[in-house]
């Protein structure tokens, strides 16, 4: 699973770093300072629920395209 961020739409909520500083890392400005992350295994439910709690929407989970599901 791979977290991307529309870096550029970022106002700076915070809110993901709140769930996540290691999913979701700030730059000095206080805006996120990735746009894509590899989720680390055991991780997934964390990298949802930063997504969720962007209000402005930026953050997408992707689903790995190689994995069916059970
Ligand atoms: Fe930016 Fe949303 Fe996080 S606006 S700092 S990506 S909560």
């Amino acid at each position: 699973m791979k977290i991307r961020i529309d870096k550029a739409a970022c106002v700076g909520n915070a809110r993901c770093a709140a769930i996540s500083q290691e999913l979701f890392p700030l730059d000095d400005g206080g805006y996120i300072a990735v746009e894509v992350v590899e989720v680390p295994p055991g991780m997934e439910a964390l990298a949802r629920r930063g997504a969720r709690a962007c209000p402005e929407r930026v953050i997408t989970i992707v689903e790995d395209d190689d994995k069916k599901p059970e």
